[in-house]
C-alpha cells in the first residue's frame, strides 16, 4: 500500500509556498485567485512557449517561480469550462496532483474565471488525487525520491469557494475511493503472498467497518456440495474459501442486492497449462473478487442505505497429481452436470457454485457477477469497456448508464439460445467451453445456467481490471474497475 496524502479545504486565498497548482480554462484563461498566484506572470508566458492551450487535463509547470516562495508553480487545462463532468473534474484532479510531483505541501487553487466549482466539482477532483496518487510500492527497498528513504505522504490543501461543503462531498468520495485502492491492491498483489487463505482474511478485516463475514472452508462447501468450484482447487495447496459478506445499511425487510466474484489467486490453466508468455499476469485473475470486496468497503464506509451481499469464490488453478483433469464430470451444487473440457476454463466452474449458492440462500433483487473470464473479451473490446451480459433489459441499462458517469465504461454483448446450445455437452448436462467462436458469449451462456430468473449482469472484467493503459487517475497495472461502476449503480437505484 502506498502513502496516501492528506487532503484539506480551505477557502481561496493566495498560498505562500509549497507547490502550487491552478486551473487554466480553454485558451489558457486563469481566474483572479489563479492570477494572483503569479505575480510576475509567468505561467502566461510559459503558455505561450510551451503551446499550452489549457486543453483538458494538460499541465506546465515553472520551477522556483520568481517573485514567490513556491517550489514550484503549474497551471492544469480544464478546457471548455462548461462542459465539465465528474469524470473532467477526476482527471483534473489527477493531472494537478502529478504536476505537483505528489510530494510536499501542494495546494490546488480550484478556482475557474466564471464559473465556480460546486461542492461535487470540488470533491470530484480530490477523489482524482486520491486515485492519482496510488502506487503499488510496497516491495521497492529503494523508494524513488532520490534522496533515499521513504517519501512523505503530500500534504494537499485544496482552495474552494465553499471548503465546508467540499469536506461534506468529499466524505463519500474518500469511502469510495478507499474501496478502489484495496482493489488496486488485492489485484497488484503477487500470488505467493496472497493466496486463498490470505484473500479471506483481507475480506475478514472489513468486520471493522461493520460488515459481517463468514468464511466458508472446503468441508462446508463439500456438504453444500459445491463439486465445480472445488474441482478447481483440488491441484493447489492452497484451500478453496468461498467468503460471504454482508453490509445491512437498508431496511430489515428489504431484499438484498448481490455481488459475486471470481477469485481465482492464481490461473495457471491447471493441466490444460497456458503458456509461459504473460502468466505472470494471471496473478489478477481474482479481480472480480477485489472489485466485490472494494465494493463491500466502500458501501460500509459511507454508510450506505441498501442491504448488500458480497460472495467471493476463492481458488488456485494449479496443475497437480491431484488436479482435474480434461473430461472429467462435476456435479454443481444447482445439481446439474459438467464436463470439464478445458481446465482453463475455470473462472466459470467457481461462478457456477457461487452464484447458485447466492440465489438460493439470499434470494437476492439481483445478482452481479464480475469475473476476468475470458481473453476474449479483450480482443473484442481492450481495455476500455468490460464485457456486459444480461437477462435484464432494466439492469443492464443502469449498468450502461453507471458506466458512462464514473468512467468505468462497460458494452453490452448478446446472449442468445443458439449460443447456448454451443455448451451442451454428449456426455453430461453441459461443458464448459464452447469452442473458438464468441468465447465470451459461452462463457456467459455457462454462468446463465445457474441464476435461474432472478435479474442477472455478468461483468466480463479481463480487458479493464488489469493493464489498462496509465490515465490521470491510475498509473498502477490494477485499476480497481468495478467499484466505482457498482457502488454508483447501488447509489442511484437501490438506497433509501
Ligand atoms: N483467467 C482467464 C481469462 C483471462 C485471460 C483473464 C487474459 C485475463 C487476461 C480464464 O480463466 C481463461 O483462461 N479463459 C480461457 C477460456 C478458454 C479455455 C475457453 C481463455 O480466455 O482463453
Ligand atoms: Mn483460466
Ligand atoms: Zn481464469
Amino acid at each position: 500500500m502506498s502513502q496516501r496524502p492528506s487532503i484539506a479545504f480551505a477557502k481561496i486565498a493566495t498560498p505562500k509556498k509549497g507547490s502550487v497548482v491552478v486551473l487554466a480554462a480553454d485558451g489558457g484563461g486563469l481566474s483572479e485567485a489563479a492570477s494572483a498566484c503569479d505575480p510576475q506572470g509567468l505561467l502566461k508566458k510559459a503558455f505561450g512557449v510551451a503551446d499550452f492551450s489549457g486543453k483538458l487535463a494538460a499541465s506546465i509547470e515553472v520551477l522556483a517561480p520568481h517573485g514567490t516562495e513556491y517550489d514550484r508553480l503549474a497551471a492544469v487545462g480544464t478546457g471548455k469550462t462548461d462542459a465539465l463532468d465528474e469524470r473532467a473534474w477526476n482527471r483534473i484532479g489527477g493531472a494537478a496532483f502529478a504536476a505537483a510531483r505528489k510530494t510536499g505541501e501542494v495546494t490546488i487553487v480550484a478556482d475557474l474565471d466564471g464559473t465556480e466549482p460546486s461542492a461535487d466539482d470540488v470533491a470530484s477532483l480530490a477523489l482524482g488525487v486520491m486515485l492519482s496518487a496510488y502506487a503499488f510500492d510496497k516491495y521497492k527497498t529503494k523508494k524513488d525520491n532520490g534522496k533515499g528513504g521513504a517519501p512523505k505522504p503530500a500534504k494537499v490543501t485544496i482552495l474552494c469557494a465553499n471548503p465546508t461543503a467540499a469536506k461534506k462531498a468529499f466524505a463519500t468520495a474518500e469511502a469510495i475511493a478507499g474501496g478502489v485502492l484495496l482493489a488496486r491492491d488485492l489485484v497488484n498483489e503477487p500470488a505467493n503472498v496472497l493466496g486463498t487463505v490470505e484473500f479471506a482474511d483481507k475480506a475478514k478485516e472489513l468486520e471493522k467497518l461493520g460488515v459481517k463475514v463468514e468464511i466458508l472452508t472446503e468441508k462446508e462447501m463439500k456438504k453444500l456440495g459445491m463439486a465445480a468450484l472445488l474441482g478447481v482447487a483440488q491441484g493447489s495447496a492452497r484451500p478453496a474459501r468461498l467468503a460471504v459478506m454482508r453490509w445491512d445499511g437498508g431496511k430489515a425487510k428489504d431484499q438484498p442486492v448481490a455481488f459475486i466474484g471470481k477469485g481465482v489467486v492464481f490461473d495457471s490453466g491447471g493441466i490444460s497449462i497456458k503458456p509461459a508468455g504473460g502468466m505472470e499476469d494471471m496473478k489478477g485473475d481474482m479481480g472480480g473478487a477485489a472489485a466485490v470486496t472494494g465494493l463491500m468497503h466502500a458501501l460500509a464506509a459511507r454508510k450506505a442505505k441498501v442491504n448488500a451481499v458480497g460472495i467471493i469464490g476463492l481458488v488456485e488453478n494449479m496443475p497437480d497429481a491431484n488436479a482435474q483433469r480434461p473430461g472429467d464430470i462435476v456435479t454443481s451444487m444447482s445439481g446439474q452436470t459438467i464436463e470439464v473440457i478445458n481446465t482453463d476454463a475455470e473462472g466459470r466452474l467457481v461462478l457456477a457454485d457461487a452464484l447458485w449458492y447466492c440465489n438460493e440462500r439470499f434470494k437476492p433483487r439481483f445478482m452481479i457477477n464480475l469475473a476476468t473470464l475470458t481473453g476474449a473479451v479483450i480482443v473484442a473490446l481492450g481495455n476500455e469497456h468490460a464485457g456486459l451480459f444480461s437477462n435484464n433489459d432494466e439492469l443492464a441499462d443502469r449498468l450502461l448508464a453507471a458506466g458512462k458517469d464514473t468512467g468505468d465504461k462497460v458494452w453490452r454483448l448478446p446472449l442468445a439460445p443458439e449460443y447456448d446450445k454451443l455448451i451442451d455437452s454428449k456426455n453430461a448436462d453441459m461443458k464448459n467451453t464452447g469452442g473458438r467462436n464468441a468465447g465470451s458469449i459461452t462463457a456467459a451462456q455457462f454462468l446463465q445456467r445457474f441464476v435461474k430468473d432472478t435479474p442477472w449482469a455478468h461483468l466480463d472484467i479481463a480487458g479493464t481490471a488489469m493493464g489498462s493503459p496509465s490515465s490521470e487517475i491510475n498509473q498502477s497495472w490494477a485499476s480497481g474497475f468495478g467499484v466505482r461502476l457498482l457502488d454508483r449503480l447501488v447509489r442511484d437505484h437501490y438506497e433509501g
